[in-house]
């Protein structure tokens, strides 16, 4: 297993009693399982890393390896759960800085920012680009603005053959504007099960295709899905870590009054990975006036600012600490003779090991000192493996934590007022 929870940083008081609530879990996940609870319908993503469509995966390689071969560029257009894991997964593996020799991937249709999109547009403009389309609706105003824009862009640049050919578009397999405009154009496209919502949506062709492109293996990443979709599946709590870290920040919420639960990484290649797990909790759980608000810092950056407030700040919030045990490169810190900045006791040592120093002293300050529970998750390293690992590893606590609160996991029926008041201000008919 290449993730370990550890509570050692939660005190004797602030832990839930795995032992008193073992039959509540086991009942959850027998519910989880006969797809009996509310929201059921949107369970697909369970069994997805063993029944995907193999022949759509191996046309995924085949049109990502041409997309390498031929552009520079790769343009994602899609917003929430139809961009957030991709982001989060090449992000990870491949770190921020643009990479030589390897396709950048840049985002849009995540915003309806005049400023950002336009720098975006201006950037590709003179550049050899493709698009990848992410909506499993088909009618979401910021992809589909974007899209339109990149669309004809396209057309202008390559012509409407060359243009067909550098999109491809993921959405529903029959339903939607999307659908129905990739049909009539031609473009490749491949299906987001119906079963499955867009937050847990990563393992599917919204996440294989840009992550693919980027370079990054996806069957590696399949395997990572596969092996935690094993690893989780104990209804029984003492054995099961996603299914304890569900229920401990259930503990926090519910007995202990915590509201927000704060994710920290020590790596900036994390900081999306963040953007994805707010999403997966807060859309899944926020209803019904009730859930934790999740937040995100990258340490130790942020101790420099929010580490005053969590320290010695109102208690309401928690951390849950995501550490990478062994990190993809190093760097050295050089001996200087003259020593005039007093390093030379770290002369030899690697910012790595000063990390994780930073971590250990974070640690014991903010949960000893600062009285602030830390529930720590280590995973091995970085890679398509351990990504995908953790990604199935939140989605299966995601599922646990919602139950145990009481809402459905699977629905963001909020998420729909502030559209319908957007439209009607748009004189979109109907609205
Ligand atoms: O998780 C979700 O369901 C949402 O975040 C959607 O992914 C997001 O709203 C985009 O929707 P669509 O894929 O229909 O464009």
């Amino acid at each position: 297993m290449s993730l370990k929870i550890s509570f050692q940083h939660v005190k004797k008081e602030q832990m839930v009693s795995f032992e008193e609530n073992k039959e509540r879990v086991a009942e959850i996940d027998r519910m989880i399982n006969e797809r009996s609870g509310a929201g059921s319908d949107f369970l697909g993503w369970l069994d997805y890393p063993v029944n995907y469509d193999r022949y759509e995966f191996d046309r995924i390689l085949k049109k990502s390896e041409e997309f390498r071969n031929k552009y520079e560029i790769l343009v994602v257009c899609g917003i929430g759960g139809s961009y957030l894991g991709a982001r989060a997964a090449i992000d990870a593996v491949n770190g921020v800085m643009p990479k030589k020799g390897r396709m950048q991937i840049l985002y849009l249709g995540n915003t309806l920012d005049p400023n950002y999109s336009s720098e975006i547009l201006e950037y590709i403009k003179d550049r050899n680009f493709c698009v990848c389309v992410i909506s499993k609706s088909g009618t979401t105003t910021e992809t589909s603005v974007s899209f339109r824009i990149l669309k004809e862009m396209l057309e202008d640049k390559y012509g409407k053959d060359g243009a067909r050919e550098a999109i491809v578009a993921v959405t529903d397999k029959e339903k939607g504007a999307l659908k129905q405009l990739a049909d009539s154009e031609g473009y490749e496209t491949y299906v987001l099960p119906d079963d499955i919502g867009g937050r847990f949506s990563v393992m599917t062709p919204v996440g294989l295709f840009p992550i693919a492109c980027a370079g990054i293996d996806i069957r590696e990443f399949m395997k990572g899905l596969q092996d935690a979709r094993n690893d989780f599946s104990s209804p029984n709590i003492f054995e099961n870590q996603a299914y304890q870290y569900a229920l401990e920040r259930n503990f926090l919420y519910e007995k202990l009054h915590y509201r927000v639960e704060m994710m920290a990484t020590y790596e900036f290649r994390l900081k999306n990975l963040n953007e994805w797990w707010k999403q997966l909790f807060d859309e899944s759980e926020g209803k019904l006036n009730k859930a934790v608000l999740t937040t995100s810092a990258t340490f130790t950056t942020d101790l420099h600012s929010l580490g005053q407030f969590i320290q010695e700040g109102s208690k309401i919030l928690y951390e849950t600490i995501i550490y990478i045990d062994n990190p993809s490169y190093e760097v050295n810190v050089p001996y200087d003779r003259d020593n005039l900045d007093g390093l030379n006791y770290l002369a030899g040592k690697n910012l790595s090991y000063i990390n994780r120093k930073a971590y250990e002293g974070t640690l014991e300050a903010h949960s000893e000192t600062g009285n602030v529970p830390n529930i720590c998750i280590n995973l091995d390293k970085m890679d398509a493996y351990n990504i995908a690992y953790l990604f199935f590893f939140f989605m299966k606590a995601c599922a646990m934590s919602a139950y145990l609160l009481g809402v459905n996991p699977f629905n963001q029926p909020g998420v729909e007022v502030y559209k319908k008041n957007m439209f009607h201000l748009l004189g979109k008919e109907g609205y």
